[in-house]
């Protein structure tokens, strides 16, 4: 007789209820937003696709592997591209669901360029589909989960890969753990081994996700940013209200100068640099996002932040800034 592939007895498995929920029921599960644009790659036969400068080089993964390809575009000060495109039949522009606000802007560019578009929802993890055209999340960017992203597409595509099996969760459990200094540094050698190759979700993210409060994660995401905002309204360069159904990622406070990002690490305070890569890339004329990137303080605002949490991050900018 032939042996089961389930095995019987033992020790067990971490235990984690498969509620059988998904956030996403009508998108395609895969392993991260890189696999995502990769299988979108595969589908639309692009010969040139726009990006938005202000972005990371993980965007940029799938184009480059695929070959095909692309130009930087520029954003304005409402982070919304700084000229109309005039798409070429075969080209296509990826556009960013910026800090997760940007989604009235993006119903006007779907009306406008329809299946051309391809939006990033890393940003914006609650944002389902719109069914006219191609978008992705990122799982990891929202929750504790070691992989994840779902893809919906504007007509329907056939998915025949394996499970993503190829991750860690060390990480995660440190940090849970409260060693904090190990777990950032298995984060960063996490993260670095991931690429753009097309794999399902891993059982393990499929079944966190389903055991997940999305409502009052959403809820206290929309709360935080509010309470920043009023606080931080009149100082901010940015103008950008917070639409009645959106669910952010961070709050995007704009400095006028650049503050040293280490004295808030100092206070436990850490702040993202979005993104380091549009330094490094050596390409004349995007000052603004270059700008953005030393001047913008990202300010978490995630379900495990309460008001006095809230209040000591805005202490200790107000501090830093002496206002
Ligand atoms: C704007 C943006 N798009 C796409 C990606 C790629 O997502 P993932 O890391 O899940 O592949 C990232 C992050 O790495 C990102 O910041």
């Amino acid at each position: 007789m032939k042996a089961r592939v389930k095995p019987i007895g033992g020790f067990f498995e971490l235990e984690i209820q498969n509620k059988d929920y998904n956030y996403h029921s009508n998108a395609i599960p895969l392993s991260n937003g890189r696999a995502c644009l990769n299988l979108i790659l595969k589908h639309i036969n692009a010969q040139k696709i726009w990006i938005p400068f202000y972005t990371c080089d993980a965007l940029l993964e799938p184009i480059i592997n695929k070959q095909v390809s692309y130009s930087f575009y520029s954003i304005n000060i409402n982070l919304e591209p700084s000229e109309d495109f005039k798409l070429k039949e075969n080209e296509y522009f990826i556009y960013i669901n910026y800090f997760g606000i940007k989604s009235k802007f993006i119903e006007s560019l779907i009306n406008k360029y329809s299946d051309k578009i391809i939006i990033d929802n890393t940003q914006a993890f609650f944002e389902r589909e719109n069914s006219k055209t191609w978008s992705f999340n990122s799982a990891r960017k929202f929750f504790g989960v070691p992989d994840g992203a779902y893809l919906y597409t504007p007509y329907d595509i056939a998915v025949d890969y394996e499970r993503n099996t190829d991750l860690s969760c060390n990480y995660l459990f440190n940090r849970l753990l409260g060693k904090q200094k190990q777990a950032y540094q298995e984060f960063i050698e996490y993260e670095k081994g991931l690429d753009d190759e097309i794999k399902k979700i891993s059982i393990v993210s499929e079944y966190l996700l389903a055991n997940i409060d999305y409502l009052s994660i959403a809820h206290k995401r929309r709360y935080n940013f509010s309470y920043y905002h009023s606080i931080f309204e009149e100082i901010n360069q940015f103008n950008l209200p917070l639409a009645t159904n959106s669910i952010p990622y961070h709050y995007p406070l704009l400095l006028k100068n650049i503050i040293d990002k280490n004295l808030l690490y100092e206070r436990n305070i850490f702040i993202p640099i979005l993104w380091k890569d549009t330094i490094q890339r050596r390409l004349e004329g995007f000052n603004f996002e270059q700008d953005l990137t030393q001047k913008l303080i990202a300010l978490p605002i995630d379900h495990r932040y309460e008001i006095d949490d809230l209040d000591y991050v805005i202490e200790s900018l107000k501090e830093l800034l002496g206002i």
